[in-house]
């Protein structure tokens, strides 16, 4: 048994080609391990706020201290953390947007990423505290970054591996539709990522 963790974070509901190939992954986890229970987190329609002062406030101070507003917004984070922790397998949907991951993606990293939950620092630098899982990235864009002459702006997929390794979390798996505003390869750049889909 698997626990899954879909975090969706495209607002296109079913015309998302990000949404369509993470739809994909689940499906194929779901037929490797027949009883896995998915959960979604689905950012588009509960999304984390955007970092302010009250945040960041509360994340760097003792719990003892937090004032009833602080313990919501504690609490909130650490909701979010623990569905991470509950994971075997977290499924990411990120599309590319202006070069980076939509602005939903990015606002949950700012709630997940914190010393002592997801990573912790000792005398040998930081330390993921989530080990143990697997993760997927379901990558769709317009152009194409994975190779050829934008691959130097190739920022989102690293991005989020990046964020995973902090947190303890290397062993990962991309599927990427690229080209998808390219004609004569949107036409098929999904479909052929959709068939390209292994679970390990
Ligand atoms: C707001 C916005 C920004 C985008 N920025 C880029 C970009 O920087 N590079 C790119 O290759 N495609 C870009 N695209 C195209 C998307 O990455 C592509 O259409 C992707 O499939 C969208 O995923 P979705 O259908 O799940 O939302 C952008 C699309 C949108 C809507």
């Amino acid at each position: 048994m698997k626990n899954i963790l879909h975090i969706i974070s495209s607002p296109r509901k079913e015309v998302s080609a990000s949404r369509k190939l993470g739809n994909a992954v689940i499906e194929k986890i779901q037929e490797k391990y027949t009883d896995s229970i998915v959960k979604e987190r689905d950012l588009t329609t509960s999304p984390t706020p955007l970092l302010d002062a009250a945040h960041i406030n509360t994340f760097f101070s003792p719990a003892e201290s937090h004032s009833s507003e602080q313990q919501s917004i504690n609490k909130y984070s650490e909701d979010l953390i623990s569905e991470l922790k509950e994971a075997d397998i977290i499924v990411i949907d990120s599309p590319m947007y202006n070069f980076s991951v939509p602005a939903t993606l990015r606002a949950y990293f700012d709630f997940t990423s914190r010393a002592g939950y997801t990573f912790k620092y000792d005398e040998n630098g930081p330390k993921g505290l989530l080990n143990d899982k697997k993760l997927y990235i379901a990558f769709t864009s317009g152009n194409i970054y994975s190779e050829g002459p934008y691959q130097i702006y190739d920022s989102n997929v690293p991005y989020i591996k990046n964020i995973f390794s902090f947190y303890g979390v290397s062993d990962v798996s991309v599927f990427r539709a690229e080209g998808l505003a390219i004609p004569g390869i949107m036409e098929n750049s999904l479909e052929k990522a959709i068939e390209g889909i292994a679970i390990d």
